[in-house]
């Protein structure tokens, strides 16, 4: 049978992430991989998590084990209503609160429930390519905004928002996926500010901002603008990913909405990990495990910031992360980043070219996103020695 004529509309929107075919090429034994975007196993707390799934059989018993209702966990959503007001959240209740299969699925949730065909979607370029995919089952268009060193640029926002009715706008203000940037306090009030006078949505997704190695926390976007807000944040990053815990905070009426359409995908999220999550927060184990990770990540985001230093060929420039997993590294314009990939991948270190971060075709060619989180500083240095050799060859050459 031809399977391709029997598609959806929907399904030929969709396409295999390049990214997952370049992480299968660097999951080849002794690879050096800065192209991952997971966290490093060592920062989960497996002794915590052991001791937690007994406490969960003891205090919870059946219930963690039974279906549940869609909104979420009882107990995780009270703990969830005490702690994201520390995380910068305004009008927490439980009303608007879900916890959705992580954030991913909220992203899936988000969309299905606002995005009809030819709908547009504004996104920062470049932007989590994950966001992308899940979008793309909608069957929305994209209208790209740029951005610089502070995030998204509001002016260039606003002239998106003057042209053309916006269904959704799709950020990462902190410690973005791809660049590590994060959107600066004064950007974020005039998003904000943005947000009511054009009376549009958007969608902050914030996996990585309790990550924080330097510098101050920045208020979220929701909590300038909640009625116009849909925040997204994870376990994944702050405890483990297999768990596949997420939580979102949206208005009222639109939090309805989205459970309505969870009940129809997976009834609700497991409860054994809402359990887990529950525990691990109301049992003072993240304040405990969290500078752990921090102590753990900082390191090796200031060996990849010194060895870039050492390393890279004159030319190159970087972002200067202060949390998060990733930086952003740009080459002289017209280097071909794709090209210094595959060099590189022969001498065993890999990252993932920019180009893939980008929605329009042939930009961001000399664009770069490593990760720093998963090996250790030493390694890192070795990593950064090759692809600065390996860049420089190529400057030489062409
Ligand atoms: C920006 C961003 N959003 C969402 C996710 C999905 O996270 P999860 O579904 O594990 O919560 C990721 C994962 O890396 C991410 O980088």
């Amino acid at each position: 049978m031809d399977i391709s004529s029997k598609l959806s509309t929907r399904t030929r929107m969709m396409q295999a992430s390049a990214i997952r075919e370049i992480l299968k090429v660097v999951a080849q034994p002794g690879m050096v991989s800065l192209a991952g975007g997971i966290p490093a196993p060592e920062s989960f707390p497996i002794e915590i998590i052991r001791q937690i799934t007994n406490d969960v059989l003891d205090e919870f018993g059946p219930a963690a084990l039974q279906y549940d209702k869609t909104e979420g966990f009882e107990p995780l959503i009270q703990a969830l209503v005490n702690y994201l007001p520390s995380r910068g959240l305004v009008n927490v209740a439980p009303e608007t609160l879900g916890v959705f299969s992580g954030s991913q699925s909220a992203l899936d949730m988000v969309a299905k429930v606002l995005i009809s065909p030819g709908d547009k979607i504004a996104i920062e370029a470049p932007s989590y390519l994950g966001a992308i995919s899940a979008f793309n089952a909608y069957e929305p268009d994209y209208i790209s905004v740029p951005t610089d060193d502070d995030g998204i640029l509001p002016d260039a926002l606003e002239d998106v928002l003057k042209q053309h009715t916006i269904k959704l706008i799709y950020l990462v203000p902190t410690f973005q996926n791809p660049t590590g940037r994060t959107l600066s306090l004064e950007r974020r009030q005039r998003v904000a500010e943005l947000l009511k006078q054009y009376d549009v949505l958007l969608l902050e997704d914030d996996p990585y901002s309790a990550l924080r190695y330097s510098g101050e926390a920045l208020p979220t976007l929701q909590s300038y603008a909640p009625e116009h807000v849909i925040y997204s944040s994870t376990f994944s990053k702050i405890l483990a990913p297999g768990l596949r815990i997420g939580f979102t905070v949206a208005p009222k009426a639109l939090m309805r909405w989205l459970i309505i359409a969870k009940q129809g995908v997976d009834l609700h999220t497991q409860s054994f990990g809402q359990a887990i999550a529950a525990l691990y927060l109301t049992g003072g184990y993240l304040k405990d495990h969290l500078p752990r990770i921090i102590e753990l990540y900082q390191p090796r985001r200031d060996a990849m910031l010194t060895a870039l230093q050492t390393h890279m060929p004159e030319g190159f420039t970087w972002t200067h992360p202060e949390g998060g997993m990733f930086l952003w590294l740009v080459g002289p314009e017209g280097f071909d980043a794709e090209a210094l990939y595959h060099r590189c991948v022969e001498r065993g270190v890999a990252f993932v070219p920019g180009k893939y971060f980008f929605f329009e075709p042939g930009v961001g060619q000399n664009t770069m996103r490593l990760n720093f989180t998963m090996v250790t500083g030493d390694v890192i240095d070795q990593a950064i020695q090759t692809i600065g050799e390996t860049a420089a060859g190529m400057l030489v050459t062409s």
